[in-house]
């Protein structure tokens, strides 16, 4: 067997056994023309720097981490990108040899890529509303904050923590249920709720300009919030699979310096979904 020459990489998380990133990233690397290992690794709470200095120590070269051990990894490393620093939430490990590991984020690049690129939707000058104050929404606004938006605002359920991220990001808030009408380009609904199939409380009017509603989640858990804000008047639709494909490329890239496409293995990953 070959299996012990191939370069070995990891996702960390827990749930994991339906993380999609083994088939992305053996995808990326049939672009590349190389043969890689990817594995789950489902990791017990608390057990993120153990179960990550185990896989380094036996030889692999790059992790990622999902839910719920993103702040988890970001105390583990050593060293920190600037956008991990912004987020306090680290997506990506790279080793550095002699012991040592970085800290990036490529969630909000992911989510920006697919937008510019798959959604073909410019986000420069463009209003913006964000639904949800939670880890996930953290990690992205400093990436779409340096695209220079028009403005962004994000509203949430529980108004404090939106006002926290509005703070720290010098962004503006609303409350939910009183967001003004046609005024916001893009619509991210970044919010959990998709996953018990419930959607944010906002009304109808709020997409009436609006380009794009997008979710960050993909699949059946996108599929609410989708259909209302199209009933409700935005005129494309996408959920977060682009941007779980180019939050991968990106981590890809930083392992390996090979830059995926992500297009082509959205198609992909959409007829497997
Ligand atoms: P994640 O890492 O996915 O962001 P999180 O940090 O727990 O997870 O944040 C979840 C976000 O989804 C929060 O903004 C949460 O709102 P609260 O802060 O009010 O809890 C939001 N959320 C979850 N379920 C929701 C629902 N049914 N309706 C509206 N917002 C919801």
């Amino acid at each position: 067997m070959m299996n012990s020459t191939k370069p070995r990489y990891a996702v960390f998380g827990n749930p994991i056994a339906h993380s999609k990133s083994p088939q992305i990233h053996q995808q990326f690397a049939a672009q590349e023309g190389v043969q890689i290992e990817y594995e789950r690794i489902l990791t017990e709470p608390g057990g993120f720097a153990e179960a990550a200095a185990r896989f380094f120590a036996e030889g692999g070269q790059g992790a990622n981490v999902t839910v719920p051990f993103k702040t988890d990894a970001y105390d583990w490393v050593d060293e920190h990108s600037e956008r991990a620093q912004a987020a306090g939430a680290v997506n990506t490990v790279i080793p550095l040899g002699g012991g040592r590991f970085r800290g990036d984020n490529t969630d909000g690049a992911g989510l920006v890529n697919d937008i510019l690129q798959a959604q073909g939707v410019e986000i420069a000058g463009k209003r913006i509303l964000i639904l949800g104050a939670g880890g996930a929404v953290r990690g992205v606004i400093p990436v779409l904050l340096a695209q220079q938006p028009a403005a962004v605002t994000v509203a949430n359920r529980t108004p404090a923590k939106a006002e926290e991220l509005a703070a720290r990001f010098g962004i503006q808030t609303a409350s939910l249920d009183a967001l003004p009408h046609h005024h916001f380009d893009i619509v991210i609904n970044g919010t959990s709720g998709g996953l018990s199939g419930s959607i944010p409380d906002v009304e109808a009017g709020v997409f009436g300009a609006c380009e794009l509603a997008y979710d960050m989640v993909y699949g059946e858990g996108a599929q609410a919030f989708l259909d209302f804000a199209r009933r409700s008047g935005a005129k494309k639709t996408a959920d977060g699979l682009g941007m779980l494909v180019g939050q991968a490329a990106c981590a890809y890239a930083l392992w390996r310096g090979f830059e995926p496409d992500i297009k082509p293995v959205i198609r992909y990953m959409k007829e497997a979904v």
